[in-house]
């Protein structure tokens, strides 16, 4: 085998493509990952899910510092240092990514640079900083992610009008921050904002915010981001933006018509979505084939159309989420092994990390009831939790939805302090078909934030203690 010829080539080096490109290698492929940016990792680790939680992080603890200490009998002189806020973010970015590059060599992945486009089944051709060179595999791979869904009269210049990159690296604290959908990104950039001292003003297009969530959890989120300053414009879109040397001017009308606002501020983050991106991939010229709004289509084994050519994450259906793509890029490496990898997309848990977080995995309840399904629901609030009371984070509640009929849980949706983590007590149950009564009855550490979670499973059988 020379050496520009591999087992399998896998497009992208993001969460979705770095995972199979290793899982590959340990299932004894010979793998080449091409990456057209400089540095492995894609979105996630570097403009996305990984530099948002160090800013989320540090804005945490400044917020904390500035407002928070003197509960506590904590007096502290509290001013904010950007520079090395940023510089701090950046380095954990620059770590996480060199330890991909490290991972690829420990498992004999070839990095190579570049952007790759598929000029045949088994055939790719990389256009990098040199020549363009030629690669053949017995299998490619696509996992080249999602990118910004534009916003029509809204262009984004990342520094005044800013996707999630730009917001990731402001150079200074806007006064006022509009953010244009109430989504993951917005509200949790916003959050970052708002705390280090922004004025925050969200517009978000439905009646609601935060879509996939559970609406009680989406309602009470919206609440308690309410009282801590951030102002909403539900039911509302953002039509046109004019950017001038001292402001932005945005047009915001109401959906169902009405008047046009004229929305004065500082910087602008537009987070509507995402995408699928498969630019400059040569998927037309080759014939695979793609949904109306651009989503690869596969097979259960994750093979597109086309002999030979397979893809995972967020071009394909599914949450566009990291995790996802990662189980992704694990089942379809394993299923080209022989092997039997599946991924159950009813089972991947969403996490927003606002203050308190918001996290949730199965059924929500809108879902149930729209579906038929009889269910019983358990809730227990934190502000009962006497762990949440010692941190002083008693805003949310956790919810379970059961099987009125088996008791098995359908649906687990935590507001709160570390719901992140919690969450992951409820996938597991549900993961292995358990029911109310079997987390209820597991014998949970006291004190902790858990605890509230066999709490609301209680609740579902109507016998809670605490509250
Ligand atoms: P999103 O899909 O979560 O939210 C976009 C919001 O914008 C929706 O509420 C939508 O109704 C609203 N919207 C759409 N068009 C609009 C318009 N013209 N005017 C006003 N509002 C409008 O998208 P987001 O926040 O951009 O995130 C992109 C992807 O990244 C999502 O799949 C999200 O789940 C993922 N993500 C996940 C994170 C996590 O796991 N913690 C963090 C950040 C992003």
């Amino acid at each position: 085998m020379s050496e520009t010829s591999y087992d399998l080539i896998v497009i992208g080096g993001g969460p979705g493509g770095y995972v199979a490109a290793i899982r590959a290698a340990q299932l004894g492929m010979s793998v080449a990952c091409v990456e057209k940016e400089a540095t492995l990792g894609g979105t996630c680790l570097n403009v996305g899910c990984i530099p948002s939680k160090a800013l989320l992080r540090s804005s945490e603890l400044f917020a904390e510092a500035a407002h928070g200490f003197a509960d506590h009998g904590i007096k502290a002189d509290v001013s904010l240092d950007l520079k090395t806020l940023m510089g701090r973010k950046d380095k954990i970015v620059g770590d996480l990514t060199a330890g991909i590059a490290y991972l690829f060599k420990k498992n004999k992945v070839t990095h190579i640079s570049g952007a790759g486009r598929i000029t045949a089944p088994g055939s790719v051709v990389v256009a990098g900083a040199k020549a363009e060179q030629t690669l053949t595999a017995g299998r490619i791979l696509i996992a080249t992610g999602s990118q910004v869904t534009p916003l029509a009269g809204v262009e984004i210049d990342e520094t005044r009008i800013v996707s999630s990159t730009g917001a990731l690296a402001l150079k200074k604290v806007p006064k006022r921050l509009v953010v244009v959908g109430a989504g993951f990104i917005g509200l949790e950039l916003g959050s970052v904002w708002r705390r280090l001292g922004a004025k925050v003003t969200v517009v978000e297009f439905l009646d609601r915010i935060t879509p996939p969530l559970d609406l009680e959890i989406a309602k009470t989120l919206q609440r308690t981001l309410k009282k801590q300053g951030m102002t909403f414009k539900l039911g509302a879109k953002v039509t046109a933006a004019k950017a001038t040397k001292t402001k932005v001017t945005l047009d915001v009308e109401p959906v169902k018509g009405g008047d046009v606002e004229k929305l004065d501020c500082d910087v602008v983050l537009v987070s509507v979505g995402r995408r699928p991106y498969t630019d400059g991939l040569g998927l037309d010229e080759i014939g695979v084939t793609r949904d109306p709004q651009g989503f690869i289509t596969v097979d259960s084994s994750f093979a597109t159309n086309v002999d030979g050519i397979y893809a995972i994450g967020d071009v394909i259906r599914g949450p566009m989420l990291a995790h996802k793509a990662e189980e992704d890029g694990v089942a379809c490496t394993e299923i080209m092994a022989g092997q039997a990898g599946h991924v159950d997309y009813d089972l991947v848990p969403g996490v927003i990390y606002t203050s308190p977080q918001g996290a949730g995995v199965g059924q929500t309840e809108e879902a149930l009831k729209e579906s038929g399904v009889a269910y019983n629901k358990g809730k227990f609030a934190f502000s009962a939790n006497g762990y949440a009371r010692c941190l002083g984070e008693t805003d949310g509640f956790v919810k379970i939805l059961a099987d009125a009929k088996s008791d098995r849980v359908l649906g687990v949706h935590i507001l709160g302090p570390d719901a992140g983590t919690l969450i992951h007590e409820a996938v597991t149950a549900m993961a292995f078909g358990g029911s109310a009564e079997d987390i209820a009855r597991i014998c949970h550490a006291h004190p902790t934030l858990a605890e509230a979670v066999k709490e609301a499973a209680l609740d579902v059988g109507g016998r809670v203690i605490h509250a």
